[in-house]
């Protein structure tokens, strides 16, 4: 799934080529132009698109990436993070399972952006050692 606000509009589009021509089944959860909206809107659907497994994980793209973060976050079963670099995108798959990237359109261009994403949709949890730990501990605070 990948969604958007006003200021990740146009982003969203450059992705959605880039991915698709690499194979990604995508799904657009919006938003659908550059008329301004609310980011937790769009945070909200995408993370529902995920956690009920219609979706296997999720972009989305605001002005800094940090609205849908914190947004997405608030979701239970939702693991986003706001990432600005490769080395970030790598582990935040290899160790927390992040099931959502968020990506700031006003931060980062084009072209990180996409090696964002394809290392984010690429890159397998490491299912072992610390890491289910930890992850298991993510989800028990959801309960607090
Ligand atoms: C919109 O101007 C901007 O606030 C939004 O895209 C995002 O950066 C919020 O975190």
């Amino acid at each position: 799934a990948i969604g958007c606000d006003h200021a990740g509009f146009a982003l969203k589009g450059k992705l959605m080529r880039y991915l698709g021509e690499r194979g990604f089944r995508l799904k657009d959860m919006g938003t659908y132009s550059e008329e301004s909206c609310d980011y937790p809107d769009i945070a909200l659907a995408l993370g529902r698109a995920v956690v009920s497994g219609e979706c296997a994980r999720g972009i989305l793209i605001c002005g800094t990436g940090i609205g849908m973060s914190i947004a997405a976050n608030k979701i239970a079963g939702i693991r986003a993070a706001c990432c600005s670099d490769t080395y970030s995108a790598l582990f935040t798959r290899l160790h927390n399972d992040a099931n959502v990237l968020c990506i700031g359109a006003r931060v980062v261009g084009e072209g990180l952006a996409a090696d964002l994403a394809e290392i984010f949709l690429t890159t397998p949890f490491e299912n072992s050692g610390n890491h289910p730990r930890r992850v298991a501990k993510l989800s028990d605070m959801e309960k607090l």
